[in-house]
């Protein structure tokens, strides 16, 4: 099991693919990187201009579905989101605007690269925490606060909440401070997710070298250890989005129950 937990394949819902065909495209290449399962994760910015809700984009993941299914892409498709941070998050997640990835209870959350503090990102995760969701810090590495000062991930870590580092970050793609930070990152113990956060197919064409260098950073069954954590994030219990389940207590998803099976360095 190979997972990505972390991509804009779902079609016109985003900056991602603009047609069906290229959402297959993305999948094939998915596939032939060795992925297995997919979480497809829109961006939802709550004051614009990603705004498709979780209904519209379940229309839209069951056609292509059915398509990938039909075309016999070997790959499982779950639906999530990429929810940028504000004030309302929470919210929208309690009312099912937006979706944590599959059926879990892992909340996928960025926040703006610059001018954000760390502070309002800590008080989302608070909340979320407390609604039984457990929050993954998308990319921190190409967050200005992060870059600035790494050590401050700590605090998150402290909190409960995930670190999702993009792959791509290790091999340059978003320019050498970004690659940087996100190899002190890995060194220090401080990622816990990989992702994609492919855009387009080229991505998966660079998941190769990626893993290479992740590899040499850490050693390779380090590095794999890390990616495995994607197959337990995708079999998590399920929380707010499977209706009719119970609500989920605090305590039952505290951090250090939700961290559980989790590899930390
Ligand atoms: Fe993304």
């Amino acid at each position: 099991m190979m997972v990505d937990l972390h991509c804009h394949i779902l079609y016109q819902t985003d900056d991602g693919p603009s047609s069906i065909e290229e959402s297959i495209r993305m999948i094939e290449k998915a596939a032939e990187a060795g992925f297995t399962d997919l979480v497809l994760t829109p961006h939802y910015f709550p004051n614009g201009p990603y705004l498709k809700t979780a209904q519209e984009n379940r229309e839209k993941f069951e056609i292509l579905r059915l398509v990938s299914q039909r075309a016999g892409l070997p790959v499982n498709l779950y639906l999530g989101n990429e929810v940028m941070n504000a004030f309302k998050v929470p919210a929208l997640f309690e009312e099912g605007t937006v979706l944590p990835l599959g059926q879990t209870h892992y909340a996928l959350i960025e926040t703006g690269r610059k001018g954000t503090s760390e502070e309002a990102l800590l008080t989302t995760i608070r909340k979320l925490d407390q609604a039984g969701l457990t929050a993954i810090f998308a990319h921190p590495e190409r967050i200005d606060f992060v870059k600035e000062d790494p050590q401050t991930l700590k605090t998150f870590r402290r909190r409960g909440c995930l670190v999702q580092m993009n792959y791509l970050s290790l091999i340059g793609y978003y320019g050498e401070d970004v690659r940087r930070t996100a190899e002190e990152l890995l060194r220090n113990g401080m990622v816990q997710l990989i992702g994609s956060d492919a855009h387009q197919a080229d991505a998966y064409e660079w998941w190769a070298q990626a893993r290479e260098e992740g590899s040499r950073i850490l050693g390779e069954e380090k590095f794999l250890r890390i990616l495995e954590n994607g197959g337990k994030v995708i079999q998590g219990e399920a929380v707010l989005s499977r209706p009719g389940s119970p609500k989920v207590t605090v305590s039952a998803f505290c951090p250090s129950d939700s961290l559980k099976g989790i590899f930390f360095d």
